[in-house]
């Protein structure tokens, strides 16, 4: 680590001091503070906390959740400088790493379309006959928007890309199909274009969404990349769930979906059974922690652009009501207990909604 002089402090960014891009980037700052990338930290999130705590290898937690503090124990998760200061990605078997500049200066990385290949300082402009002005560049910052990482998803590879155990078990893995340069990303999905400026002193009619859409935070921004369909058979019917992303549907191995399914006809209500998709880790065709895992007992999680069908053996009727829900826990409810954690932590979060009406259309 480099030792910075005090002398050059009041020049330095301020990894944590948020009230500074709050000042020329309001709606980006508002929008970050409820992400899960704001509440990355044991004290911020508490299932991760849980999990922090009893894990035997806890110093590489930090890498991801919290580049910028000293632990990952603490209050400090991501902050703006964790992804806006990576420099370039190293690759590894077990997970990726973030190379964050070095340099004690206050250059940032960002990309925009036409300054491909521009390093904007703070300076003035004036026309050629000298009688407008016009301010160019950030007074606070530099930006160089030469890093191609920035142009692609693969800036948020060195944290999403994959972690794999000691074991040589992946507990997760992201895939890198939706890093494309072209076409709908990582970015383009999770961080939308929404009106607004990006910042308060250089006009724009949109930026780009800081909230990182999933499931703590903005789920519903996400669910034009799900289909939900009901297909009437000759005995009963099926619902079918696709994966329109490129990567599994959810990564974290303690993540659940479920899909709720309910026949409304006239006033009464039929719940059929709910039907889960999730990944087991195991050992020895028991279920462990992710530490100890070294096999699958089960992976039904939907991979990148897959359908599950799954049937019911329920005869419809004409003008019945097919109401399915799409949810998804960030862990199983009996999970949370055994951790200590409250309730809501393992609660229902809707992805996707349709209803079907028999002889009518679907929605
Ligand atoms: C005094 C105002 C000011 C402050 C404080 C400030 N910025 Fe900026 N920032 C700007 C302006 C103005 C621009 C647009 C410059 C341009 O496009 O010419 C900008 C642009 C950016 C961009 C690049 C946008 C692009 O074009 O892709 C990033 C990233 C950024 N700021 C991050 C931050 C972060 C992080 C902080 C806090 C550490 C911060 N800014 C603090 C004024 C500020
Ligand atoms: C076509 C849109 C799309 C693209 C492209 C896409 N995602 Fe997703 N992503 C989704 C949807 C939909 C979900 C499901 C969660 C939801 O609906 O809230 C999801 C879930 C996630 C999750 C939550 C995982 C979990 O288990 O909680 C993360 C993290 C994520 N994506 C990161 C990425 C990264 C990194 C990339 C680029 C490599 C990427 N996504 C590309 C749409 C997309
Ligand atoms: C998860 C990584 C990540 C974090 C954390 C992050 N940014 Fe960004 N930011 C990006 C990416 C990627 C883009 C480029 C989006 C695009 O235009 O393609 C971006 C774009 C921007 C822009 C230009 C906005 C636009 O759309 O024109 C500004 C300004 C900015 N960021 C400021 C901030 C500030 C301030 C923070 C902290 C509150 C922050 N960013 C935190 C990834 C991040
Ligand atoms: C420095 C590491 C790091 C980088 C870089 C990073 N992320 Fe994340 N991201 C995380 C961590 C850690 C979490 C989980 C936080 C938690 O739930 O405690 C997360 C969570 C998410 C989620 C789930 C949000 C939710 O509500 O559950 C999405 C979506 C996501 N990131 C998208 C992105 C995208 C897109 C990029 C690139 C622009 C990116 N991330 C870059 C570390 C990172
Ligand atoms: C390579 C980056 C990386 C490392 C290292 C890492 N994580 Fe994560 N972690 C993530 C990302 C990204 C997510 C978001 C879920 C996903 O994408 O699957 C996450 C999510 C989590 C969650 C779910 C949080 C929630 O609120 O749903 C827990 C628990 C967790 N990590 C525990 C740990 C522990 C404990 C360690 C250290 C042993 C660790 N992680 C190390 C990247 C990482």
């Amino acid at each position: 680590m480099m030792k910075f002089f005090p002398l050059f402090l009041p020049f330095l960014l301020n990894a944590f001091d948020l009230g500074a891009c709050r000042s020329c980037h309001p709606a980006i700052v508002q929008e970050f503070e409820s992400s899960a990338h704001a509440l990355s930290s044991a004290k911020k999130d508490p299932f991760f906390a849980a999990m922090l705590r009893r894990s035997p290898e806890k110093k590489s937690c930090r890498n991801c959740h919290a580049p910028e503090a000293k632990s990952a124990e603490g209050e400090r998760g991501m902050t703006c400088l964790s992804c806006h200061r990576i420099e370039r990605i190293e690759k590894h078997a077990q997970a990726n790493r973030n190379l964050y500049r070095q340099k004690a200066d206050k250059l940032l990385y960002s990309a925009e379309k036409g300054r491909e290949d521009k390093v904007v300082t703070y300076h003035i402009e004036r026309s050629w006959l000298g009688f407008s002005r016009k301010k160019v560049g950030s007074p606070y910052h530099d930006i160089d928007y030469r890093n191609p990482i920035y142009y692609s998803g693969e800036v948020c590879m060195g944290c999403h890309s994959h972690k794999v155990n000691g074991h040589g078990l992946d507990l997760c893995r992201m895939g890198d199909k939706g890093v494309d340069l072209d076409g709908k990303n990582c970015i383009g999905c999770h961080m939308p274009r929404v009106p607004g400026s990006a910042t308060t002193i250089r006009q724009s009619d949109t930026h780009a969404w800081h909230g990182a859409a999933g499931l703590h935070h903005g789920a519903a921004m996400l669910s034009a990349y799900l289909t939900l369909l009901v297909q009437a058979k000759e005995k009963g019917f099926d619902v079918v769930v696709k994966n329109d992303t490129p990567h599994p549907l959810l990564t974290h191995p303690a993540r659940i979906l479920e899909l709720h399914t309910t026949i409304v006809r006239g006033a009464k209500a039929q719940k059929l059974p709910v039907q889960k998709m999730r990944r087991v880790l195991a050992r020895n065709g028991k279920p462990t922690a992710p530490w100890l895992a070294d096999s699958l007992l089960e992976n039904t999680i939907p991979a990148a652009g897959q359908s599950k069908r799954f049937h019911f053996d329920v005869a419809l009727r004409p003008g019945d009501r097919v109401e399915t829900v799409l949810e998804a826990r960030l862990l199983p409810p009996p999970l949370a207990k055994k951790l200590g954690l409250e309730a809501r932590e393992a609660a229902a979060i809707p992805l996707k909604r349709s209803v079907y009406v028999v002889g009518g259309s679907s929605k």
